[in-house]
C-alpha cells in the first residue's frame, strides 16, 4: 500500500480497497462464467481493523454461488506487515456478479462444481444469504414509508439530534 492511497489520518483509504475488491470480483466471476459481467450488489463492506502504509493486502476470493446469470464472489481480505508478519483480517464480503451477453444481456452461467466441504458450506452459505437479502429489501417500503408526525417525534426523542424547524415534522 502505497502512501498516495492513505486517507488524511494516514491509513489506506477504504474506496482503495473496494476498487481492488471489485476488480479482484470481475476477475473471478469472468475466468468462471467466460463472459463479461457487471458488478450488481455487494454484501457487506465493514472495516474490521485499519490498514497501513506499507503493508502487503491480500485478496482471496472464490465463486461462492451461481445462480442463473449471477455468481457470488466471496472475497477476503488482509493486510500484513511485511517486517513483524503480522496479520489482520480487514473484512470478507460478498459480491453480486451478472454476466452479460453478446446481445447485453444477463447470460447463463456454468454451473459451480462443488469439490470440497469447504465449497458445500460456502454454496449453502450464500443460499441463506441471499434469503435474508430478499427479506432485508422487503424491509426497504418500511424504511422508506411516509410516517406522521407524531411517530417522527416519537422516533427522535432521545436521539442526539436537534430539530431546528419544528413545523418540518
Ligand atoms: C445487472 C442488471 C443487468 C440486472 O438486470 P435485471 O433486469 O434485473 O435482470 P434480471 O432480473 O434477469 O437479473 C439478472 C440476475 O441479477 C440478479 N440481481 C439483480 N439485481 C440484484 C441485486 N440487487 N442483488 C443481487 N442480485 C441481483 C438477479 O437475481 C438475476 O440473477 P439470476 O440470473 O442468477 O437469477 C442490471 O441491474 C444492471 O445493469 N445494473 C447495473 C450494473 C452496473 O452497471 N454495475 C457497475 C457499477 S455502476
Amino acid at each position: 500500500m502505497i502512501p498516495s492511497y492513505a486517507n488524511f489520518g494516514g491509513k489506506i483509504h477504504g474506496g482503495i480497497l473496494l476498487s481492488l475488491m471489485d476488480k479482484v470480483a470481475y476477475a473471478t466471476a469472468s475466468k468462471h462464467s467466460g463472459a463479461y459481467c457487471l458488478t450488481v450488489s455487494v454484501d457487506t463492506v465493514d472495516f474490521l481493523q485499519p490498514v497501513e502504509v506499507g503493508e502487503l493486502v491480500s485478496l482471496m476470493a472464490s465463486v461462492n454461488y451461481v445462480g442463473n446469470s449471477s455468481m457470488i464472489i466471496g472475497i477476503k481480505v488482509i493486510s500484513e506487515n511485511v517486517k513483524t508478519g503480522l496479520v489482520k483480517h480487514t473484512n470478507t464480503s460478498y459480491f453480486t456478479m451478472v454476466a452479460k451477453g453478446e446481445d447485453d444481456k444477463p447470460t447463463t452461467v456454468p454451473p459451480l462444481k462443488l469439490e470440497t466441504k469447504t465449497d458445500i458450506r460456502r454454496f449453502v452459505e450464500a443460499i441463506y444469504r441471499k434469503k435474508f437479502k430478499q427479506e432485508h429489501t422487503a424491509y426497504q417500503k418500511e424504511i422508506k414509508k411516509n410516517r406522521d408526525p407524531e411517530e417522527i417525534k416519537r422516533l427522535l426523542a432521545g436521539e442526539r439530534c436537534e430539530v431546528g424547524v419544528l413545523r418540518m415534522i
